[in-house]
């Protein structure tokens, strides 16, 4: 009861208060438990229903785009609104990276942490192109994604390779 009260009150004196109230609860059982995490996504539907989606609208903005008709053609963005886009898509590739090395989703084999953490650096380095409204940098940053794609797939799961194509590279 002191608790639920203690908290409600934290909520309403706001964020500025929040280390305050923080530290008065490090002593209740609440805050002992450890934090979890959603899981509910297996691989499968993370890499089909999260993480291509986000690739797919870098890539789209990166200048990787394939027209059935004329084949490839650039498309980067135009106007700051639309380099907001690539750059709000680059970030969501640096936290899928995070999601990525989730205990109970991350695999114990290093080279796991090691492309997941890739893909967050490539997010950071496409962030920074689409910030620098940088065609050639962004074009660049698209490459380097791929090949983490590509490199994870061919030590985890050979056989996605055959069927893996971003909708915006497929030929
Ligand atoms: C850290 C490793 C890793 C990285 C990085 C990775 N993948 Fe995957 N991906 C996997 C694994 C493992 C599977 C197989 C999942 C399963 O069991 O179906 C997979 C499967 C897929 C599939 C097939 C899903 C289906 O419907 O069967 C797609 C599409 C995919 N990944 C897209 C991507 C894209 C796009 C990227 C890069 C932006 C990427 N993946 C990066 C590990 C990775």
């Amino acid at each position: 009861m002191t608790l639920i009260k203690q908290i409600k009150s934290c909520l309403l004196l706001g964020a500025a208060l929040l280390t305050a109230c923080g530290e008065t609860a490090v002593d209740a059982p609440v805050a002992e438990s450890a934090p979890t995490y959603n899981l509910t996504l297996n691989m499968t539907e993370f890499m089909a229903h999260v993480l291509e989606p986000t690739a797919d609208g870098l890539w789209r903005s990166a200048g990787w785009v394939l027209d059935e008709v004329d084949g490839y053609y650039e498309l980067y963005p135009t106007d700051d609104e639309g380099w907001q886009r690539v750059e709000n898509h680059a970030a969501m590739i640096v936290e899928a990276g995070n999601a990525l090395m989730l205990p109970g989703r991350a695999m114990p084999q290093a080279e796991w942490a090691t492309y997941s953490q890739a893909m967050s650096t490539v997010g950071l380095t496409a962030m920074q192109a689409a910030r620098d409204q940088d065609k050639e940098a962004i074009f660049q940053a698209g490459a380097q994604l791929y090949s983490v794609c590509t490199a994870c797939h061919q030590a985890f799961n050979p056989e996605i390779l055959s069927r893996f194509a971003p909708g915006s590279l497929a030929d």
